[in-house]
């Protein structure tokens, strides 16, 4: 499918997403809202697709929630407002969270207010050093609403999460990194080189185990120690299912027990190589 705001490239298993909206620093108008939402289930079930990398076209990753077409344009016409305000929580708060294949976002520049959202639902972050980020809502006597608060409050100390909000002050992609906004970051010039690394070492994994890894962090934040246990054990279970005869007890552990590979040194993928 094609789509007005973004772009998709698919390669070796790896869909790169880009905003394309470089003119406008990628900010999301509810056009890309609907494009996200529209995009993130057409790769859903793409076989092709085993996991995500997203970034913004140009030299912005996303400035944030569209301030002209969005808070501005829409502030008369409250259903037009809500909607958009829901696709927009929907994609980056839930269904980035759950998605059912990794997901990373490649920060490759201006990181604004909404676009924290996005870094935060991805399950990994990677930015250049060259990246700007900031919480810019005070600056227009606002304050990160939306999806945004709940983000910084899942990812960042709270000292770090108050400092930025209250301040609205710039950081780079080494800060980001420091903080733990983002895993890592490179020199701009290496940027999609080592995320490209990391995310055909993840794709080249179990996609069921991949998915079970990620429900089992992302709802075991949610839960009792008890219900986790419960809900773990079960899980194993379920994987073990998903992947009939190749599943993970017979031929992951199996392989190990035969004595063809090394689990602490390697993955099992690599007995084929
Ligand atoms: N909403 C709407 N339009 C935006 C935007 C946003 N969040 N961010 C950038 N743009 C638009 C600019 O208005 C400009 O449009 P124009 O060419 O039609 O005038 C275009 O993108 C290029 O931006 P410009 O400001 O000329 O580039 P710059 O490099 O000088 O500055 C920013 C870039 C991102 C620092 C600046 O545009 C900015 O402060 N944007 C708002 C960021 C923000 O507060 N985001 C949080 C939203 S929740």
């Amino acid at each position: 499918m094609a789509y007005e705001t973004l772009m998709i490239e698919k390669s070796d298993g790896v869909a790169l997403l880009s905003f394309n909206r470089p003119d406008k620093k990628n900010a999301m108008n509810p056009q890309l809202h609907e494009d996200m939402t529209n995009a993130l289930e057409e790769l859903r079930y793409d076989d092709q697709a085993r996991a995500v990398v997203i970034t913004g076209a140009g030299d912005a990753f996303c400035a944030g929630m569209d301030l002209k077409e969005v808070f501005h344009a829409l502030k008369d016409q409250p259903a037009r407002y809500d909607k958009v305000i829901r696709l927009a929580t929907e994609w980056r708060g839930r269904t980035l969270r759950y998605f059912p294949k990794p997901t990373i976002a490649m920060v490759n520049g201006y990181c604004f207010g909404g676009a924290f959202s996005i870094v935060e639902g991805c399950d990994l972050a990677i930015a250049a050093d060259e990246a700007t980020f900031g919480l810019s809502e005070i600056n227009f006597k606002g304050f990160p609403g939306g999806a945004v608060s709940k983000s910084l409050a899942n990812l960042l100390r709270p000292r770090d999460a108050l400092f930025y909000a209250l301040t609205g002050r710039r950081f780079g992609g080494k800060i980001a990194a420091e903080i733990g906004l983002v895993n890592f970051s490179f020199p701009l010039a290496q940027l999609k080189t080592e995320t490209m690394a990391i995310v055909h070492d993840i794709a080249g994994k179990d996609s069921s185990a991949l998915k079970a890894t990620k429900d089992a962090y992302r709802f075991s934040l949610e839960m009792t120690w008890e219900a986790s246990m419960d809900y773990t054990n079960a899980k194993e279970d379920e994987l073990a299912a998903s992947q009939a005869a190749k599943n993970w007890k017979d031929e992951g552990v199996g392989d190990f027990v035969a004595g063809k590979f090394k689990p602490g040194l390697g993955g099992h993928e690599n007995i084929k190589k």
